[in-house]
Formats: structure tokens, sequence, C-alpha cells
């Protein structure tokens, strides 16, 4: 079984290799490889929440202090918030007009995922690892 740590790495620059290709093929408007590429991030993104998860569990994160639950209640957040740029992406394609609010929903979003990423990651520096 691969490393908590390398699975969560790894499926973490994927995810934002995703996000990236839907940006810029959403900008092109190239529907078939955008909608193929949110669909990588949404798949990636699961893996990443699985090892993050997992991580978790090598690490006493109440000792990290207030970041550990600010940290969770972003994260829980953020996976609900990705709701917009699907409700929004459907409704785009269902009429064009909605393209401006599918982008500020999309970029919102995006924004919000590298907040609650740099949040994570602090967690993760100030817990004490749980001895083996
Ligand atoms: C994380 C998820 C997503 C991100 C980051 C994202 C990002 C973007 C961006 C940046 C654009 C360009 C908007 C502009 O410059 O005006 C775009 C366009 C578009 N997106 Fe998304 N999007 C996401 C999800 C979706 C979903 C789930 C759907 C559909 C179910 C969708 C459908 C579309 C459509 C139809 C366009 C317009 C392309 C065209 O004019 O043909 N997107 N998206």
């Amino acid at each position: 079984m691969i490393s908590p740590t390398l699975g969560f790495l790894g499926s973490l620059v994927l995810t934002l290799a995703c996000l990236g290709c839907a940006v810029v093929t959403g900008m092109k408007a190239r529907r078939r490889a955008h909608l193929s590429f949110v669909a990588g991030a949404v798949l990636m993104l699961g893996t990443t929440i699985f090892f993050a998860l997992e991580l978790g569990k090598l690490y006493d994160l109440e000792s990290a202090g207030w970041i550990t639950p600010v940290h969770m209640s972003m994260a829980r957040l953020n996976t609900a918030a990705y709701l917009l740029p699907l409700v929004t992406g459907i409704l785009t394609i269902r009429n064009p007009k909605f393209r401006g609010l599918h982008s500020r929903a999309a970029w919102s979003v995006l924004v919000f995922t590298v907040c609650t990423a740099v949040t994570g990651t602090v967690m993760l520096l100030l817990s004490d690892p749980i001895e083996a």
C-alpha cells in the first residue's frame, strides 16, 4: 500500500493539474475537454481527501491548536462549494448568458481551495506526530 504522505502529495498535485487544465479549456470554450478535466479533478479531489484522512491518523491534529477547527470547517465548506461551479456550469450549457456567473463561481472556489490547502499544510506542520 502506498504511504499516506506520498498518496496525499501525489493526488494533490494531480488535482491541481486537472483544475489548471479545466480553467484553460473552459476559457478556450473546449467543452468536451473542459468537462473531462473537471471530472478528473473531482476524482482526484476525492482521492486527496481519502489520503488526507489517512495522513491525519499519523498526527495529533488537536495539538496544532486553533488552526485545526478552522481548517476542518474550511475543508467541509470547500467540498460543498464545488456545487457552485457544477450548478452554474450546467446552467451555462443550457444558456450561455450564465458563462460570466460560472466564471466567477469557478474562480471563487479555486481561491478558496488554495486557502484551504494553506491552512491544512500549516495544521500538519504544527501537529505533533503520533509515535508508532
Ligand atoms: C472545478 C470546476 C470548474 C472550474 C474550475 C471551471 C472553470 C471554468 C472557466 C474558468 C471557464 C471560462 C469562463 C470564462 O472565461 O468566461 C469555464 C467555462 C465553462 N464551463 Fe466550467 N468550470 C468548472 C466546472 C464546470 C462544470 C461542472 C460544467 C458543466 C457541467 C462546466 C461547464 C462550462 C461551460 C459550458 C463553459 C463555457 C464554455 C463554452 O463557452 O463553451 N464547468 N469553466
